[in-house]
């Protein structure tokens, strides 16, 4: 059976760096939430200026990025039949591993509740059912612990191709391994590309990450279904 993974990469999604736990800003926000800076979400609403004094800043602090995408994959046919696996790699080189049959919070602000209290117990279980797990490790290191036939990679400059080409190559292997980039401006680093056998294009438009995940997820679950009809015909 076909085994779809798909991977959200050098996802915006972190707690607030060392570097920024003495702006003011940042702590009057974690005062006013009555919790220490280490539990706390990123994120660009609230800490726009101190985020402009990170490292690749604009791929920082987007948590809203990874609750839509997130959203995009786990609602869908796909998914509640187990055919598709969902993981988050992080900017700063977390994994989290998201369970089947997962319904997550519709509210941001739910969301981020679960996402921090995650990186606090490093794991989130219901009813003793795993529903997401971090881990420490980069997209290299996912990839290989998945070990897939191919990994396709898509971003605007990559080459020119179609939701229904990339899904149709993708498809032609058992274990195929999409990847979306979570952040909201940039491309893939050279590290994380190196990872990649395909980069493709999907538009000349640089795209929301979460329009490109629902799309590409939807050509994956339509082939997927007539490739099954075409077989059952013979
Ligand atoms: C908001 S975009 C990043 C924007 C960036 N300016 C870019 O050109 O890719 C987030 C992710 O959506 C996907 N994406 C956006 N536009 C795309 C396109 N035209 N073709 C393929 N993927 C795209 C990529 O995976 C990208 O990393």
């Amino acid at each position: 059976m076909t085994k779809i993974t798909f991977i959200l990469a050098e996802s915006a999604l972190e707690t607030i760096p060392k570097e920024i736990t003495s702006d003011r800003i940042v702590q009057s926000f974690c005062n006013k939430r009555g919790k220490s800076s280490k539990n706390v979400l990123l994120d660009q609403s609230y800490h726009h200026k101190a985020i402009l004094k990170l490292e690749e800043h604009q791929k920082r602090g987007r948590p809203d990025i990874v609750h839509l995408c997130l959203l995009e994959a786990t609602s869908i046919p796909l998914y509640f039949e187990k055919k598709l696996d969902v993981y988050i790699h992080t900017i700063n080189d977390k994994i989290i591993n998201v369970g089947s049959n997962v319904r997550l919070p519709r509210v941001y602000e739910r969301f981020v509740g679960l996402i921090e209290n995650l990186y606090q117990k490093r794991t989130v279980k219901a009813e003793d059912k795993l529903l997401l797990k971090l881990q420490d490790g980069n997209l290299d290191n996912l990839i290989n612990r998945i070990r897939p036939s191919v990994t396709i990679g898509l971003s605007r400059v990559g080459k020119t191709s179609t939701y229904e080409d990339v899904a149709k190559i993708g498809l032609k292997f058992e274990k195929p391994v999409f990847i979306v980039g979570g952040f909201a401006k940039g491309t893939f680093s050279e590290k994380s590309k190196r990872s990649m056998n395909y980069l493709l294009s999907v538009s000349q438009y640089p795209l929301d990450a979460h329009v490109v995940t629902a799309r590409i997820l939807y050509e994956i679950e339509k082939q997927l279904k007539n490739n099954y009809n075409k077989q059952n015909k013979r």
